[in-house]
């Protein structure tokens, strides 16, 4: 069992580069499934769940290779998608990471058919599938579910108009990637309008696809016969980016985040100004820094523009050590306060009921070993250590390599005394 070794004390100071976001360069490696021939991708984490999705499109027939930029968190990714792609996904990988069930629509519009495992991922809640499912049938698809498998079939996709229940951001892509390539004019109404949507579209439209919308809650496809391969760049992951800003903030430090968008943050930037940091959107980056102790503020997680569920445990780690209490709503996984049991053990005062969250703060947590429970919520158990009085031990840091390349390294360079340890498992 890998773990990190997170000495208390540090406060970050210095400047944090940030790579391309998982949650886009993921679904930009299944959108490259659309076009035969050599798509590169640019700014991708070095993580596994890219290394997982390289593997389900090497399954699906593609060459795909990964060069590392050093120093950069991340690399250039090139995929050369066949003619005619194989339209299974290996049910093994699929199971390892939700994200592979963002292959369907491109499978189903390029290929007429496909059949794709039944999605895992993090423990943050049962994660349904129904819009993506619901939605692809609109398009004229028909899905049945067997042996662990979705198998979807459809001879030509045409074009029709999907509310969504909710504004899912996988549901979106999904159903997004399936309407570049039907015949006709989709609009998928109530759609997610996350950055990595924006990114996304952004990428079909390079590669040919005519989409207005994205960004906005009404997404507009126009249908077209083909689409080319493409040269793109992912955006710069918010998610990791926020993790670095709250961790200036709790550790009182003065961390400057290069590549950070502000505007991709701004209710969670909005809330470290009322904590009482200094927030700064620079030309390349964003500055956060703290003097004292943050103040506690509340905070409801909702889709984009509100603030991030995939930030919440952060958001729970740094009211535990700021002034007062704090309400901290979850209104998208109602799994995700599971990790709060973790950060008891550091002491945190935390009373859950139902998807609401209260913390009172206290100065500091008391070291001990923990577990973390997925990718975020590790996270956050590494920041709680870093304002710890002794080591924290934190276990099971694999789900945290899935989202954070670097992460002890990068952890270093900014002052904090951390490294990572094997023990049996
Ligand atoms: C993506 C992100 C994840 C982030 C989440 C919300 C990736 C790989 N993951 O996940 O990090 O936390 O967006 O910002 O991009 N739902 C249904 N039926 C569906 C689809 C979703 O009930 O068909 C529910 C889910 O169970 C969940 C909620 O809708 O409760 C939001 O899910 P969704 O926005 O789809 O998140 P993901 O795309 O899975």
């Amino acid at each position: 069992m890998q773990c990190f070794e997170v000495t208390g004390g540090a406060r970050l100071a210095g400047r944090v580069r940030v790579t391309g976001a998982k949650n886009s360069a993921l679904k930009l490696m299944a959108a490259a499934l659309l076009a035969p021939g050599r798509s590169t991708i640019d700014e991708v984490p070095d993580i596994l769940d890219v290394a997982i999705m390289s593997e389900v499109l090497r399954r699906l027939g593609c060459g795909v290779s990964y060069e590392r930029v050093p120093g950069s968190g991340g690399g250039r990714l090139t995929i050369d998608v066949p003619d005619a792609p194989s339209t299974e996904t290996d049910y093994d990988l699929v199971r390892r990471m939700r994200a592979s069930i963002s292959v369907l629509g491109p499978l189903v519009a390029r290929c007429g058919s496909a059949r794709v495992a039944l999605p895992g991922g993090d423990a943050i809640g049962s994660r349904g599938l129904d819009m993506h499912i619901s939605g692809l049938e609109r398009l004229g698809a028909t899905i049945v579910s067997e042996h662990g498998f979705l198998v979807a079939t459809a001879p030509r996709l045409t074009g029709t108009s999907i509310w969504l229940d909710f504004p899912s951001v996988g549901a979106t892509e999904n159903l997004v990637m399936a309407a570049v390539l039907a015949t006709g004019i989709t609009v998928v109404d109530n759609a997610a309008r996350e950055p990595e949507i924006v990114d996304l579209c952004r990428m079909l439209g390079e590669m040919g696809a005519r989409i207005d919308g994205a960004g906005t809650s009404t997404i507009t496809v126009e249908g077209v016969d083909s689409l080319q391969p493409v040269e793109y760049t992912t955006v710069p992951d918010r998610i990791v980016a926020g993790t670095w800003a709250i961790g200036a903030v709790m550790t009182r430090g003065d961390v400057v985040i290069e590549r950070g968008v502000a505007e991709h943050l701004t209710v969670a930037l909005d809330k470290l100004t009322d904590a009482g940091a200094v927030v700064e959107a620079l030309p390349g980056g964003i500055r956060v820094a703290m003097e004292g102790r943050p103040r506690c503020v509340d905070v409801v997680t909702l889709p984009f523009p509100g603030f991030p569920t995939d930030l919440q445990p952060m958001a729970v780690a740094l009211a535990a050590v700021s002034t007062g209490t704090a309400l901290i709503t979850e209104n998208v996984f109602e799994g995700r306060f599971m990790f709060v049991n973790e950060l008891v053990r550091l002491g945190a005062d935390v009373r859950i009921d139902g998807h609401h969250a209260v913390v009172r703060g206290r100065e500091r947590f008391s070291s001990a070993p923990v577990l973390a429970t997925d990718i975020r919520a590790g996270a956050g158990l590494v920041l709680a250590g870093l304002c710890s009085d002794g080591v924290t031990e934190v276990q099971d840091v694999h789900h945290v390599d899935r989202g954070y390349p670097d992460f002890v390294d990068q952890l270093v360079g900014l002052g904090a005394v951390v490294r990572r340890t094997e023990r049996p498992g």
